[in-house]
């Protein structure tokens, strides 16, 4: 489970979030939604430890994360996935997957097969340059990623952002199963409703750097996503 209490943040003199309050549970996927540049990306570098924020705790489970570098938050078992993926272009896919294991907390060099077995396009494609993968490719090489790491927690930024449907619809079961047979904590940006419905359990509605709405995906109304989500 990863709780986030009271947080809040400003770039300068400028507040962005302000006292963001969210709980997402274990072995659910909770998904974060709101129009563009309502401070979604900026919520989760502040829980990664990328930002840091002006008042506000998060934790773990019972781990308060708060002072923690980003390097100790992912050993900690937060994974992230960013928006826009950041693979690292001119390395191998397969170096880009070591990369992840410098999040690990156990000493393992090899990277696990159950990557491969959920992305096996990843085993395939091994010796190829990460700049060289499509689009898709490169979104599952950064889940992948992240995998490496074993996180307890899974935060993805935009993970459908420009892919194809049957890659984007492969994402969404990968992600079920991760919850399903891991009992992983999963956390997503995403603009895109119908995924949203399809592999979300719970949701929240930020405006403006606030939680405005919450609640069980099935309670996303039409009425809501007018009001906070229609441009
Ligand atoms: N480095 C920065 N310096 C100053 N302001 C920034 C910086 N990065 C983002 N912002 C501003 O912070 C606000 C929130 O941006 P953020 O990227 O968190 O939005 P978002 O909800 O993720 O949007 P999108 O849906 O477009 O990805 C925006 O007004 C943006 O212009
Ligand atoms: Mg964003």
């Amino acid at each position: 489970m990863l709780t986030v209490e009271n947080l809040s943040f400003a770039y300068g003199a400028v507040g962005i979030l302000h006292g963001i309050d969210m709980r997402m549970e274990t072995a659910r996927v909770t998904c974060l939604v709101g129009r563009n540049g309502v401070g979604k990306t900026t919520l989760l570098k502040n829980i990664m430890g990328l930002l840091r924020p002006t008042t506000g705790v998060v934790h773990i489970d019972e781990q308060d994360i708060s002072s923690l570098s980003a390097n100790k938050r992912a050993v900690a078992g937060l994974g992230f996935v960013p928006q826009g993926r950041q693979i690292f272009s001119k390395l191998t896919v397969e170096e880009n997957l070591r990369v992840g294991l410098q999040a690990r907390n156990d000493h393992q060099k090899t990277i696990p097969d159950e990557v491969y077995d959920l992305f096996p396009v990843l085993k395939e494609m091994g010796r190829r340059r990460g700049g060289d993968l499509s689009g898709g490719q490169q979104q599952q090489l950064a889940i992948g990623r992240a995998l490496v790491g074993n996180p307890s927690v899974l935060v993805l930024d935009e993970p459908t952002e420009g892919i194809q449907p049957n890659i984007i619809q492969q994402i969404g079961h990968v992600l079920r199963d991760l919850v399903e047979s891991r009992e992983m904590t999963v956390v997503l940006v995403e603009q895109y409703l119908d995924f949203v419905r399809d592999f979300g359990h719970d949701f929240y509605i930020m405006d403006r750097g606030k939680v405005v709405e919450s609640g069980e995906t099935r309670q996303l109304s039409e009425d809501l996503v007018q009001a906070h989500l229609s441009v």
